[in-house]
Order: structure tokens, then C-alpha cells, then sequence
């Protein structure tokens, strides 16, 4: 069993397997695992808990959901119990989404496998592993930089674990954002200062949403300006060569991080990732489940 939680002790060669694995997924021939597993979602989401779900089913694994919310921990009970409990009921993963920075608890933790489907702003290792695999399948990965991130980059665990798989990969990661919104370690990022040199240095860009319900003062944020220098417009999109692609991990704000006419545009290929959705947790599964 091993953790998917982060990259950190995965392997350049074990990371590109991973990205290949994906791209190979048939939908239609999967082997059955017989296995179960917790989906545990403690915030909202629709594209990695259906994901999760789906590939689940998919592979044959049985399913059983909780929350925070319903579950003992909200009597005291500690994690290690929550753990060995799950073990002695033979649940073998458990997708967690948290608004908790809090993975490295569940390392020591070996005999159920902890995989991330989101973690405070540090956490989403399987966004990371849908957006390399479809940078992969649109040959963006020829670029020093294949993609730039724009927009609420502190408070992103898409952007967290994005920039980690990318840079282990050995890719530059490029940024352009506003000062109240860079993260505090910029080690391994390229900083641009416009879309002038964020269209001349990368292949393409993935936009991230501006994350209200993270921002500490959100009543002095000031949108109006954001929306002037960091929203992707039409007119700046059509200014990008013909092959330029703009991500999105969804979901989007349209007015806010894009412009309704640059949203309907060819380039923008959050329909890409999507495909890679379920893919990319179905060789979660497999890998947390020593299968791959
Ligand atoms: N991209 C992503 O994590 O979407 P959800 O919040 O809908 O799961």
C-alpha cells in the first residue's frame, strides 16, 4: 500500500509511468480489484468525488462514504483510531478532500493507504497527475516551461502539487499574479510581469480561480483590479500563436479569472482535462494499491 499525498517519495521514472499509465487507461478494459475504499470528502466537490467514485466503480472497488461532520471525531476520537478502524473493516483506501495542511499525519500511518483528492492549499496530487497527463497529450511538454499558472496562486493546492510534479519532472513553472496572491516560496518559478512575457515563454497557462473562501480579508480584495491585469480576455488570447492551450482545473469563475468570450474560445481546453478525470484516478487506485 502506498500513500498518494504528495510527490515527494515518488520517483522522476515512477512519476512519468504514472503519466503513462493514464494516457493508456481504456475505460471499457479495466482488470477488477477487488478492494474497498472511504471516500471522505469534508469540503464540496464534483470532479474528484464523481471521479474518484466512478473509477471505483470501474475497477470493481466497493465503496463507502463519510464525513467529518457524521463520523466520531467529532467526540474527541483521534486519527490514529479513526485509522485502525478503518483497517479492521478492511477498507484498503481512503480519498480524503480537507481544508486541513495536514498530510504529513497520515505518513506513519502505513496499513490503509491515504490518497489526496485535496488538502488546504497543498495538497490535489491527482489534479497534478490530470493536468501532466494532458499537457503530455497535447505535446506541451517540448517547452522549458509548459505551462504558466495565473491567478490566486496562494491558496491553490492544484498549483501546489502542479508546480512539484512539473518542477520533479525536471519543467520550469512559470507564474503571473498580484503580490497578495504569490505563495511565499517561489523557489523553482519563473515570475512574469505580463501577458506579454507569459505568452513569449510558455507552451500554454492554466488559469485558477480566485478562492474566496480562503482569502483572510476578503472585503478589502480588490477584484476590480485583479480583473483588469490578471483576467485572461479574449483580445490577450488572440494575441497567442494558434497552437496555445489555456487549462483550468474547474471550476470557473467566468468574469472573474476569464472573460465570457475567451471561455467559448477553441484554446481553452478544460475539456481536455476532463477526459482525464476518471483515468488519472483509476491509476491512483492502482498505485496506492501497490497494482502498478
Ligand atoms: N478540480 C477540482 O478539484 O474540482 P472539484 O473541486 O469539483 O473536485
Amino acid at each position: 500500500m502506498k500513500h498518494l499525498l504528495d510527490f515527494q517519495n515518488i520517483q522522476k521514472k515512477e512519476m512519468e509511468k504514472l503519466i503513462e499509465e493514464i494516457l493508456k487507461v481504456d475505460l471499457y478494459k479495466l482488470n477488477q480489484i477487488k478492494s474497498l475504499t472511504l471516500l471522505q470528502f469534508n469540503e464540496n466537490s464534483t470532479r474528484t468525488r464523481l471521479s474518484f467514485a466512478i473509477a471505483a466503480k470501474r475497477l470493481g472497488i466497493d465503496i463507502v462514504e463519510s464525513t467529518d461532520n457524521i463520523s466520531a471525531k467529532s467526540k474527541g476520537e483521534g486519527l490514529m483510531h479513526e485509522l485502525e478502524t478503518y483497517q479492521s473493516m478492511g477498507i484498503e483506501t481512503v480519498v480524503i478532500r480537507s481544508s486541513e495542511n495536514n498530510i504529513e499525519d497520515y505518513k506513519n500511518y502505513k496499513e490503509v493507504a491515504i490518497i489526496s483528492g485535496g488538502f488546504g492549499n497543498s495538497s490535489h496530487p491527482t489534479q497534478a497527475l490530470v493536468d501532466a497527463a494532458t499537457l503530455m497529450k497535447l505535446g506541451k511538454f517540448n517547452y522549458d516551461i509548459p505551462v504558466t499558472y495565473v491567478g490566486d496562486l496562494k491558496h491553490s493546492r492544484v498549483f501546489s502539487s502542479g508546480r512539484e510534479l512539473l518542477n520533479k519532472l525536471g519543467f520550469k513553472v512559470g507564474v503571473f499574479t498580484n503580490e497578495e496572491l504569490i505563495p511565499e516560496n517561489t523557489d523553482g518559478l519563473n515570475i512574469f510581469n505580463s501577458w506579454d512575457e507569459v505568452i513569449e515563454n510558455s507552451g500554454s497557462l492554466e488559469l485558477l480561480r480566485v478562492q474566496k473562501e480562503r482569502i483572510e480579508n476578503l472585503s478589502s480584495f480588490n477584484f476590480e483590479k485583479y480583473i483588469k491585469h490578471f483576467q485572461l480576455s479574449n483580445e490577450v488570447l488572440s494575441q497567442t500563436p494558434p497552437d496555445f492551450a489555456v487549462f483550468h482545473p474547474m471550476p470557473i469563475n467566468i468574469g472573474i479569472e476569464i472573460d465570457e468570450i475567451a471561455a467559448k474560445n477553441e484554446k481553452f481546453k478544460y475539456g481536455e482535462q476532463l477526459k482525464f478525470a476518471i483515468p488519472a484516478r483509476i491509476i491512483s487506485y492502482r498505485y496506492a494499491l501497490g497494482n502498478i
